[in-house]
């Protein structure tokens, strides 16, 4: 009973929120999406001027391209107008693209929808997935130093997934639940 409501009164804050900032992602089948951070300096200008006034740059994330696929994607995604961006303009972009996005790294999966769960994990239930699954490549101080809301989480671990955390879809979602509950935020960031 207590975590249903608690579920529900979730929601009608995420509604809330939605009318004011875009969530990255929803539960509820619908795909989880990557959240993306903004560039500093020269790249951001850039994004900013020519890019953001149609849509948020999250979607890059879906992609690992060398130089000329990320020219080519952009040109085919923007027909018949073009990307407006002019020559340095273009080569600042797509140094921050390939430097981020760019062959070597893993894309966001499109595809992750959660699953609901209907049990939780206790904390040493918890502890022994991290130790098995997150200690590979980082300690658990990693984690331990991170807040996030549910859906950072979400997203965070999606992220791992890819990296190669060995993480059932059940596990992840055992897992995004207990971290937004031990080490959450009241925000959604
Ligand atoms: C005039 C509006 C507009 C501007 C400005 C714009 N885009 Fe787009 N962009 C779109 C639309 C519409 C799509 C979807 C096209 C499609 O999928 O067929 C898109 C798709 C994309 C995609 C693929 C997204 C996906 O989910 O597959 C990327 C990447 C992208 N844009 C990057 C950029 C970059 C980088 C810039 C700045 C140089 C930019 N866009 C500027 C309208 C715009
Ligand atoms: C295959 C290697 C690998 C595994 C396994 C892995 N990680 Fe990571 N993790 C990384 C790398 C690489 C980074 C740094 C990413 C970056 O800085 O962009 C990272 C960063 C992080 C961060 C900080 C990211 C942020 O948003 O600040 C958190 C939190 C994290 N990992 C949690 C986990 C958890 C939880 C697990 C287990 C489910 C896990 N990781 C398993 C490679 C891994």
């Amino acid at each position: 009973m207590k975590v249903k409501s608690l579920i529900v009164g979730a929601c009608a804050a995420a509604a809330l929120l939605l009318a004011v900032v875009p969530l990255a992602g929803q539960i509820g089948g619908r795909a989880t999406r990557p959240k993306v951070q903004r560039p500093d300096g020269p790249v951001w200008e850039v994004i900013r001027k020519n890019c953001t006034a149609c849509h948020g740059i999250d979607d890059y994330a879906f992609y690992s391209l060398d130089r000329a696929g990320w020219q080519k994607l952009i040109a085919d995604k923007h027909k018949p107008d073009g990307d407006g961006l002019s020559d340095a303009d273009r080569d600042v972009l797509l140094d921050w693209l390939v430097m981020k996005f760019g062959p070597d790294t893993k894309p966001f999966p499109r595809t992750y929808v959660p699953p609901e769960i209907t049990t939780f994990f206790s904390d040493p239930e918890a502890n022994r997935l991290m130790n098995r699954a997150c200690t590979k490549c980082h300690g658990v101080d990693r984690v331990e130093k991170t807040r996030n809301s549910t859906e950072g989480w979400r997203v965070t671990l999606v992220d791992m997934r890819e990296r190669g955390a060995q993480l059932s879809d059940q596990e992840l979602e055992q897992l995004v639940e207990w971290l937004a509950r031990v080490w959450g935020t009241n925000q959604d960031n």
